[in-house]
């Protein structure tokens, strides 16, 4: 599979999520078989406006995995203004993101208000496209706004038209948020009606979750969030089952817990102390998933401020499940 041309390896790709998917996130889910990985969102009018936070958000550092930067907007020129300011930027490829349901988003016509308006989205694109060098262009996407207006079809052909080289299809619409369950069918539609590669996402927590969604919507790869957080180890898995090899068992604690250490060592290297551990504690209270005595694990984690308190919870999630 590519996307325009960049090469991809067998593999799931990280799904961007803010607060999250920073360079961090971003290069462990890569160093564990991620066949690419996106940025948290970025705000193109903050970009144009020079707010000197939002190109913090673009820095990658080193990663083995294709990278796309993440742009939000609902302007074609500012989109497309935003695209040019931030080229000079180490990046692989631009993405644009068509699903954030947040109701901040979705007000300024940004996110998945555009699954509204898919003349418009697809304007969006095209500007992006237009501004974007040599770079290809990825969309991201629900399936629509709410159940009277699945736009997912309609928005996916007038992305294709305006150049876009591959989609990601999240199952729901704006309408259902987060909800379980998503809608495999209309997926399914998306990946019939378009000849770029699609991807698949929502819900996938195992190896098995993605071999099934790869099968219920014939589509090119699946992509993948909230299931890789404190487990990056699935990308191994998945990529594994696309490989047809076997799949290597989950690590045990004290390696998780390695890893949870080496992350948060990261995002010291690139924030600092202060800064990295208030944004560490909601990656941290993944890494307690199945562990005895989890609440009051997730509650240290809430209260992370030092390396040093890293170590003490480390301990105590050791303590408290021996292997
Ligand atoms: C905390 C959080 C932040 C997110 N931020 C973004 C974002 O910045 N851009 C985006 O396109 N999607 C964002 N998403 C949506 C995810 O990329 C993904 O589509 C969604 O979580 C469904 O996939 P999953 O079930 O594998 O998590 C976010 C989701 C979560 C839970």
């Amino acid at each position: 599979m590519k996307i325009g041309n960049i090469s991809l390896a067998p593999g799931a790709a990280l799904a961007p999520m803010a607060g999250f998917t920073d360079a961090a996130q971003r290069r462990l889910a890569a160093n564990f078989g991620a066949n690419f990985t996106i940025s948290e969102m970025v705000s193109a009018k903050a970009l144009t406006l020079g707010d000197k936070k939002s190109p913090k958000l673009i820095w990658n550092g080193e990663n083995c995995a294709p990278y796309g930067v993440q742009l939000f907007g609902a302007e074609p020129e500012t989109m497309a203004e935003a695209a040019k300011l931030i080229a000079h930027h180490s990046f692989d490829f631009y993405d644009i993101n068509m699903g954030c349901p947040a109701p901040k988003i979705v007000g300024s016509g940004a996110g998945s208000a555009l699954m509204k308006n898919p003349v418009l989205a697809g304007t969006i694109a095209k500007a992006v496209v237009d501004a974007s060098g040599n770079r290809p262009v990825t969309v991201k996407m629900r399936i629509g706004w709410d159940s009277s207006q699945i736009t997912a079809v309609e928005l996916a052909k007038r992305c294709e038209d305006a150049g876009v080289a591959l989609l990601t299809v999240h199952g729901r619409t704006r309408e259902e948020m987060y909800r379980p369950g998503i809608h495999t069918d209309i997926i399914a539609e998306v990946k019939a009606a378009v000849n770029i590669p699609v991807l698949a996402n929502g819900d996938i927590e195992t190896a098995e979750d993605a071999k099934r969604l790869l099968e219920q919507t014939g589509c090119d790869g699946v992509m993948v969030g909230r299931g890789a957080l404190g487990a990056p180890w699935l990308f191994s898995q998945i990529k594994a089952m696309l490989e047809g090899n076997e799949i290597p068992s989950a690590p045990d604690i004290p390696q998780r817990m390695e890893l949870l250490r080496r992350q948060i060592m990261d995002m010291v290297e690139e924030k600092g102390e202060y800064v990295a551990l208030s944004q560490a504690r909601s990656s941290a209270v993944y890494y307690m998933r199945g562990l005895h005595h989890a609440p009051a694990l997730r509650r240290a984690c809430c209260s992370l401020k030092t390396l040093a308190d890293v170590d003490k919870l480390i301990e105590q999630v050791l303590e408290e499940n021996p292997t």
